[in-house]
């Protein structure tokens, strides 16, 4: 679903994203981590088409995101670390322009949206001008557009930031439902985080980058096997750059 291949970033002489790997396949779902500055924004910005790489490539679904970035970007959905969302439009006009962008089809545009309210805890709020929501409000608003044309291909960036306890609960478990849709084909899901308990709950793999570097792509279980827990695996990955600069 995603193969990513020395995907490099530089801004001037400074190596955002230095050859980062992986693939992924359908029904995963990874947890992007680092520190900040390690790089996982840029990335995302790149496999989505959003951001130019310096070097290497990304396919995703089978659709080079060079060389065929239409495709390739009808195939994800992604929530950026500043959804665009536009502030003067009510929450179901605002899905039902995504969905024109993404060239859903016109027949399948309403029940697009109406499932992508529903999912995301829309309904009360569906006419609601975006602009008056509360933060938590918009960025589930964030997670449908993302959703909203079906995408095989999920890139979230820090989709929990700034939710309530009780919010970060029911997207976690949104986030679980969209990676294993049970009838439906399974979806390969990359979040970026930097809540730990986080990636504990719901992400079975774990992708590690410092200082622009891939360093660790494993199972959370591996990871953990040792009676270690990831603060510590992270605390130590962390650590190590420091000494490093
Ligand atoms: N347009 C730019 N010009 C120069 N440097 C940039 C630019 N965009 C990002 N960077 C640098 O690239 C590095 C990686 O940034 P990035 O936003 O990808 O990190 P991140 O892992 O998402 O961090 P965070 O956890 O804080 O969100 C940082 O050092 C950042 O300052
Ligand atoms: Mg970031």
């Amino acid at each position: 679903m995603i193969e990513a291949e020395g995907i490099t970033k530089r801004y001037g002489d400074f190596l955002a994203v230095d050859d980062v790997s992986f693939t992924a396949q359908a029904g995963e779902v990874i947890g992007f981590l680092g520190p900040n500055g390690a790089g996982k924004t840029t990335t995302m910005r790149i496999l989505t088409g959003f951001l130019p790489a310096t070097d290497g490539s990304a396919r995703i679904a089978g659709h080079d995101i060079f060389n065929e970035p239409l495709a390739a970007r009808r195939a994800i959905g992604y929530l950026p670390e500043n959804p665009p969302l536009y502030p003067e439009m009510d929450v179901a006009g605002y899905l039902e322009f995504v969905t024109r962008i993404k060239d859903v089809p016109r027949a399948r545009r309403r029940s697009a949206v109406e499932s992508a309210i529903e999912r995301c805890g829309l309904k009360d709020v569906h006419r609601r001008v975006i602009g008056s929501l509360s933060k938590g409000f918009r960025q589930r608003v964030g997670i449908a557009q993302a959703i909203v044309h079906d995408p095989r291909v999920l890139i979230l960036d820090e989709p929990t930031v700034g939710l309530d306890p009780i919010q970060i609960r029911e997207i976690r478990s949104l986030i679980a439902a969209l990676a294993d849709p049970g009838k439906s084909e399974a979806r390969t899901i990359v979040l970026s985080t930097h809540i730990l308990a986080e990636v504990e709950a719901i992400c079975p793999r774990v992708i590690l980058i410092n200082q622009g570097r891939k360093v660790v792509d494993s199972s959370l279980a591996e990871l953990t096997a040792e009676g270690q827990s990831l603060e510590d695996v992270f605390a130590r990955v962390a650590l190590r750059a420091g000494e490093a600069a």
